[in-house]
């Protein structure tokens, strides 16, 4: 049985004020579960997001023989097994709407030597997973998959595994760490060239726990990454920082909503995730960097955010890998901006939890706001104004066009409407408990 839809409404909101802390890292916290499960001892995760996309991959590591569980302070704890030490999992890992868990998972039994079968919700299911299969394929695993090589899957691990050098087709951190991660368990070094820079959590957790891992930069610019086949992963503990893009609803409603001023703390400022604050100062938003700091190998800060009157401005397509979930809310911030925002190489954003590209699109238009789409360029028209609002928007499974449009109808003319806000939880548990306690107004609809 499908879940119940759980459509939601957002009125103008009171300008919000307050500090918030938003969830724990979904990037972060499904690679300390990962990492932790194929440590030798005892892993701790302070901070883990407990959505549903990572309690499904604390399920799937579990169903693969690591130990996890959440103790009565708050963190977790793992017993891992020992890179090459995973199990053949007893049943089907249903990784819900996760490409992350999905992609990083099949990485990491790839060169287990035992078959394990992979399913996903609607969204997961039609999502590309070539782009993985392909690499690990020629690592030795074997792969059979639906059509256009969608899950259900079932991924043949191998028991000979061979080093590659890969260099990437596509910027995706997630087929970079699928490649690293299968190349934990394959002797001598595998490696991804990467032309632009995707997220690294995966090489500095990868370090944290004692694997060695390098990257350098090649002449023509390119990353070249390399992990060395059979470490002895330790375990060890990891802090989570808030994630960032969870960050950008509030801190993007906080400055289009007039006479707001919000503190959001913990915030990770890993350099290859903060395209979408630099992008927002460019349109002329004050946002204050308040006590930067290191926290468990990765840096983070508070974030104090007032409402500031944006501009339109050129997105180049360098930034996208460092704010490419960040698209859709940046949209929305681009339609209260006086002038036309362009941006460019968003060609990733179609095979996203939904296709952003024009999930955005038609959302905004739906919301009287000037939209085009020219290939892989977006071009929103602000007006300077709040756009008239006044629209019902499908979510279709995808958590940040739901809460890109709820920001949408907290300075909108008219409220905004989502048919159904359930995937929420997959990023962002307690979206609405905490916006509405910083000033919004979002309720059942
Ligand atoms: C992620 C990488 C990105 C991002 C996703 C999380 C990761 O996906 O969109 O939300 O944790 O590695 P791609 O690798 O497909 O760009």
């Amino acid at each position: 049985m499908p879940a119940m839809s759980r459509p939601l409404i957002s009125r103008r909101a009171e300008p919000l004020t307050g500090r918030a802390k938003v969830p724990g890292d979904k990037s972060i916290s499904h690679r300390a579960l990962m990492f932790g499960a194929l440590a030798v001892g005892e892993s701790r995760i302070e901070g883990l997001l407990e959505g549903d996309d990572v309690l499904r991959t604390a399920q799937a590591m579990r169903a693969l023989g690591a130990e996890v569980e959440k103790l009565e302070d708050g963190s977790w704890r793992l017993w891992g097994r020992g890179v090459g030490g995973l199990m053949e999992p007893a049943d089907l890992l249903d990784l819900g709407n996760s490409g992350t868990g999905a992609r990083l998972m099949m990485g990491l039994v790839a060169t287990h030597p035992f078959t394990t079968f992979f399913t996903g919700d609607a969204s997961l299911r039609s999502r590309p997973m070539k782009r993985v299969s392909e690499p690990l394929s020629r690592m030795g695993a074997k792969f059979v998959t639906r059509e256009g090589g969608r899950l259900p899957a079932a991924v043949v691990g191998t028991t000979n595994p061979v080093p590659i050098t890969y260099e990437l087709p596509v910027a995706s951190a997630q087929v970079k760490s699928a490649i690293l991660l299968a190349g934990l368990n394959t002797p001598g070094e595998t490696t991804v060239i990467e032309r632009e820079a995707t997220r690294d959590h995966t090489e500095l957790m990868l370090r944290h726990f004692g694997a060695n891992v390098t990257t350098t930069i090649r002449e023509d610019g390119a990353r070249v990454v390399t992990v060395t086949g059979f470490p002895e992963l330790t375990g060890r503990t990891v802090i989570v920082p808030a994630d960032p893009s969870s960050a950008a609803f509030p801190l993007v409603a906080a400055l289009v909503v007039p006479g707001s001023t919000v503190t959001l703390v913990g915030i990770g400022m890993n350099p290859l995730r903060t395209g979408l604050f630099q992008t927002l100062r460019e349109m002329g938003a004050d946002i204050r960097t308040d006590n930067p700091r290191i926290e468990g190998g990765e840096e983070v800060a508070d974030l104090v955010v007032t409402s500031s009157a944006l501009r339109g401005v050129d997105v180049p397509a360098e930034r996208a890998p460092s704010m490419i979930d960040e698209y859709p809310i940046l949209a929305v911030a681009a339609s209260f901006a006086a002038g036309t925002t362009r941006m460019f190489g968003l060609s990733e954003l179609r095979v996203k939890e939904s296709d952003r590209f024009t999930a955005t699109m038609n959302g905004l238009r739906a919301c009287g706001v000037e939209v085009e789409a020219e290939g892989d360029t977006l071009i929103v028209h602000g007006k300077g104004a709040p756009p008239p609002g006044g629209a019902t928007i499908a979510v279709n499974l995808d958590h940040r066009i739901a809460m890109s449009f709820l920001v949408m109808g907290m300075a909108a003319a008219q409220p905004v409407a989502v048919d159904d806000a359930e995937a929420v939880d997959t990023s962002f548990p307690g979206f609405v408990e905490l916006m509405n306690g910083l000033g919004s107004a979002i309720e059942g609809n």
